[in-house]
């Protein structure tokens, strides 16, 4: 038996909901890692809004992007599977006085919604967060309108060695790290192209791991 095996009997599993709760504190403290590229990436996105926008983030975290993108779209729903983070966002949405935003407390994997409900789907940090991003993907492409985008930014870290691969694994089992999926940016635009979409805008800033991906439906 593999070691990566034998640990999976003995270690409990990976709850993102626990994990996360357990997190989100330390998580909106946080400060963005690299602000100028944070605020092209909005930039580039409000590209994709009209005013009559119906907007999905999925993993919105402690809602930072998504109340600031709220304004600018028609309505925007939020989703986390952490309740702790989304009262963080709900917070921030009611500082701003935005009201056009609802949020749910759910995991995506197993999301389902209306078919071709929306204009804009975004999912940033929290595709390599996934079990099954593959699924997810598959989700986000039925549950978009014909025409509709897919925005996501997302750490590729397939270049990491096999032990700190390792080490990730273990830390996850422990409630210690999240969940990390491991593969390229080319993996990525292959699993949305798999998916039906079409690159529409790809931006991997200088210093970063994070890809920026538009995919148009
Ligand atoms: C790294 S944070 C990113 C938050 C935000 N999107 C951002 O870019 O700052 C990942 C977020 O995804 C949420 N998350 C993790 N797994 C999830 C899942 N399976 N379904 C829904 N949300 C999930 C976590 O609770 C957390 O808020």
């Amino acid at each position: 038996m593999q070691l990566g095996t034998a640990l999976a009997y003995i270690m409990p599993m990976y709850r993102p909901e626990k994990f996360w709760n357990r997190f989100a504190k330390r998580y909106e403290k946080s400060p963005v890692s690299n602000e100028d590229a944070y605020r092209e990436k909005l930039k580039i996105t409000r590209t994709y809004f009209t005013a009559d926008s119906e907007v999905l983030e999925f993993g919105c975290g402690t809602g930072t992007t998504a109340v600031s993108h709220a304004p600018f779209v028609k309505h925007l729903h939020a989703i986390d599977v952490s309740s702790k983070m989304l009262e963080f966002a709900r917070g921030k949405a009611e500082a701003a006085n935005v009201s056009n935003m609802t949020f749910t407390c759910a995991n995506i994997e197993g999301f389902s919604e209306g078919m071709a409900d929306y204009d804009v789907i975004m999912g940033h940090n929290i595709l390599h967060l996934l079990e099954d991003k593959e699924a997810v993907i598959a989700t986000v492409y039925d549950t978009l309108k014909p025409g509709g985008v897919f925005v996501s930014s997302t750490s590729c870290i397939s270049a990491m060695n096999r032990f700190l691969q390792f080490g990730l694994t273990i830390g996850s089992r422990l409630g210690l790290l999240p969940l990390v999926g491991v593969f390229s940016v080319e993996e990525l635009v292959q699993s949305l192209k798999n998916a039906g979409f079409t690159i529409d805008y790809q931006w991997l800033p200088e210093n970063s791991d994070a890809v920026f991906i538009v995919a148009k439906k």
